[in-house]
């Protein structure tokens, strides 16, 4: 039998994997959509800059308007309830409410969020907040260096208490940071990412003061919230591509460098010593009681996956073999790894309850003759890693919850607007949002998981 055949799901409206209470979203983040970059005293964000810079977006697009959703929120809520989910992530925009990153706040700023999450509300869709999804503002950057400087992480703290404050009571979530390896590693060590940076000294800095910023966030938070605390990491499990020795070793530092970096601080209090030992004299200094700051008990743990790392050492490097095929983005569709990875976290972690706070496909999408758009790879894609995420609960992993990323196509960082990851189709003249073929699916599938929980 091909794996494809072993691993769709008998009957796709199937859903009894699912427990009643299940968590069905969609994720987005603030620079990726809002756009209004200009508007009601916002500040300018490490994206900004490095839309400007020539050659950092391939189209070399900027996010100065994106899906204009700062002006569309209504419009792009009402698309969540037809939809049907129950969820929604979004980011706060941290220049939006404090246009320096310290100091005055942005009371327009607030206000925007204050009327997207009435509209949430309303709809009935429970708000999960983000307070850093990569939109650093600039003049922290400037004026201390940002994530380099270990003062960011007070002036942090102090951001995440201020939304607490303000917006806890009606949040059914707030994640700290979004995928602090990105940050530190994209955007620090290979500069593919904001703000260009490249050392591997300064990364390993900034990803130290990234979990320091979580966990006096988290403490901060917790002294105005009841609300859910947590923090989002991106997990690309790794696998020695052939059963050697040193393909075995070189996945091992992988999984070290990118997955237990940050696992293991965060749950068990120490950094994995041989990522320490890889280090070197790159290591970051680490001060006492650093480790204890880091280590605060979450509320959840927020997963995002999309595909695997395969690990050659050979040159050149064994290729994945793709047999469920690569997504516009170049990347392995391999669900199963997402079923190993939340067995083997649960395994080894004992973590609070998981969300899958972000899984999807960029697909070439194109409006079609009939006006509809008709991704069918998207919905194989959801299909099989859905069957992934429930297999896993029918072993014992605590996943309460799935976020499709993302609700509509948007600016994909350095790819621009090339890259289409929406369930909605995003046409960018005329900012006419169009429901993919699989946004129907989502909804449908969604649709009846509700039933089947109702006995209807
Ligand atoms: C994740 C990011 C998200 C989006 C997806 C495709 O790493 O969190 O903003 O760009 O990748």
């Amino acid at each position: 039998m091909k794996l494809t055949d072993a691993f769709i799901m008998p009957n796709p409206r199937d859903t009894s994997g699912f427990p009643p209470g299940f968590v069905w979203g969609a994720a987005t983040s603030a620079q990726q959509i809002e756009g209004a970059a200009n508007t009601d005293g916002r500040g300018a964000s490490i994206w900004d800059a490095f839309c400007a810079e020539p050659g950092r977006i391939k189209d070399a697009s900027n996010v100065d308007v994106a899906c204009d959703h700062y002006h569309r929120s209504a419009e792009d809520v009402a698309l969540m309830h037809w939809l049907g989910v129950n969820a929604y992530r979004f980011s706060i925009s941290w220049p939006r409410v404090q246009p320096r990153g310290r100091g005055a706040w942005n009371a327009a700023g607030f206000a925007f969020y204050d009327r997207l999450i009435d509209q949430l509300l309303l709809a009935g869709i429970t708000p999960h907040a983000t307070l850093y999804h990569w939109d650093l503002p600039l003049a922290l950057h400037r004026e201390i260096g940002g994530w380099l400087s270990r003062d960011s992480t007070n002036h942090f703290a102090d951001y995440a208490a201020e939304v607490a404050r303000r917006f806890g009571d009606r949040l059914a979530s707030i994640s700290t940071l979004n995928e602090p390896w990105c940050v530190a590693t994209l955007g620090y060590e290979t500069a593919q990412f904001a703000p260009g940076h490249a050392s591997r000294a300064g990364a390993a800095q900034v990803s130290h003061h990234l979990l320091l910023a979580h966990g006096q966030a988290m403490r901060a938070m917790r002294a105005h919230t009841r609300t859910n605390l947590g923090i989002v990491l991106n997990h690309t499990p790794p696998y020695p591509a052939e059963p050697t020795e040193d393909d075995r070793r070189a996945a091992r530092l992988n999984d070290g460098l990118t997955t237990r970096w940050y696992m293991d601080p965060i749950f068990l209090g120490q950094y994995p010593a041989d990522v320490l030992e890889h280090l070197g004299a790159d290591a970051p200094r680490v001060e006492t009681g650093d480790l204890t700051t880091i280590r605060q008990p979450l509320d959840f743990l927020g997963i995002n996956f999309y595909t695997r790392k395969l690990v050659s050492t050979r040159v050149p490097p064994v290729a994945a073999p793709g047999d469920l095929g690569f997504t516009d983005m170049g990347w392995e569709i391999y669900p199963q790894a997402l079923m190993q990875h939340l067995l083997r976290v649960t395994r080894e972690y004992t973590p609070p309850p998981i969300y899958i706070t972000e899984n999807g496909m960029a697909n070439a999408d194109e409006l079609a003759a009939d006006g509809r758009v008709h991704d069918a790879g998207r919905i194989d894609y959801l299909r099989l890693h859905l069957q992934a995420v429930a297999h896993a609960i029918a072993h014992g992993a605590d996943v309460r919850g799935y976020f499709y990323w993302s609700l509509l196509d948007n600016f994909e960082w350095d790819s621009g607007y090339a890259k289409r990851f929406g369930l909605f189709h995003t046409d960018y003249a005329t900012q006419v949002r169009t429901a993919k073929d699989s946004a129907h699916w989502y909804r449908e599938f969604i649709a009846a998981h509700a039933r089947q929980h109702r006995g209807g």
